[in-house]
């Protein structure tokens, strides 16, 4: 059996907020492995954003634990974390987050130039298969949702981390971009041996990848 990259034990999550205890998830246990593609779905609300940020080493989980490697995430110290976040995993937001004083160009290096993987080459092919060439010297604000999404799409691949985790990466883009990032996505996967977590509301996103995990009434299951 070969190691997991990022193994959930037990986690749970519960939020305390103004109208009482918001209990997400109970006693979850996934393993993620090298080079597999991964869905993650269930409804609206049912906490998979917070699982994907639990899981990326982003948010803590309320009881449980997180191992990247063997390594017990929150016992170790707070640099220790950053180096794992920045050189093993990257991000596709829901939102996107986009850093709003960097021009698209700078947000597309930011994580490959501070990760030491920044290689010009691969960057440029990104670029040109998202389409975004004409957008790189723009503000994001200057953006639409859709182009806005392929530039968050472009930072996380520019990154080559081992695990890319996608919060519904293809939420904003049409029928014709939607496939072209997600054949982008699992070519990398398949390419460079990318673990890949997708969160995803469309079955037929879901049916392209190798595991397919449901978040339902707390608890986590293979579809
Ligand atoms: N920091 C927080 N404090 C309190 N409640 C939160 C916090 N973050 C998320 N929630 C609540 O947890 C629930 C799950 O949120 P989450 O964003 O994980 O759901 P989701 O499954 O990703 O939903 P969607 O498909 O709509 O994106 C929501 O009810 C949300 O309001
Ligand atoms: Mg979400």
């Amino acid at each position: 059996m070969k190691d997991h990259i990022v193994e959930l034990k037990d986690v749970s999550k519960i939020f305390v907020t103004n109208s009482g205890s918001l209990e997400l998830f109970t006693d979850v246990n996934i393993d993620f492995y090298p080079s597999t593609s991964y869905a993650l779905i269930g409804e609206s609300g049912v906490g998979k954003s917070t699982l994907l940020h639990i899981a990326s080493g982003l948010e803590n989980p309320s009881s449980g634990e997180v191992f990247f490697g063997r390594q017990n995430f929150w016992d170790l110290k707070a640099s220790n974390q950053a180096l794992l976040r920045l050189n093993e995993t990257a991000i596709i937001f829901q939102q996107y987050n986009l850093i709003p004083c960097l021009s698209v160009r700078e947000n597309i290096e930011f994580q490959s130039r501070i990760n030491k993987k920044h290689n010009s080459e691969y960057i440029k092919t990104i670029i040109e298969d998202l389409q975004i060439a004409r957008l790189l010297e723009e503000w994001p604000e200057n953006l639409s949702g859709g182009e806005q999404q392929r530039v968050a799409i472009a930072r996380a691949l520019a990154a080559q981390p081992k695990i890319l985790f996608a919060d519904e990466p293809t939420g904003s883009l049409d029928e014709k971009n939607s496939k072209q990032v997600l054949d982008m996505l699992l070519n990398v996967n398949r390419k460079y041996n990318t673990s890949l977590v997708v969160i995803t509301h469309s079955l037929a996103i879901a049916s392209k990848l190798e595991v397919c995990l449901e978040l339902k009434s707390r608890k986590i299951s293979k579809k």
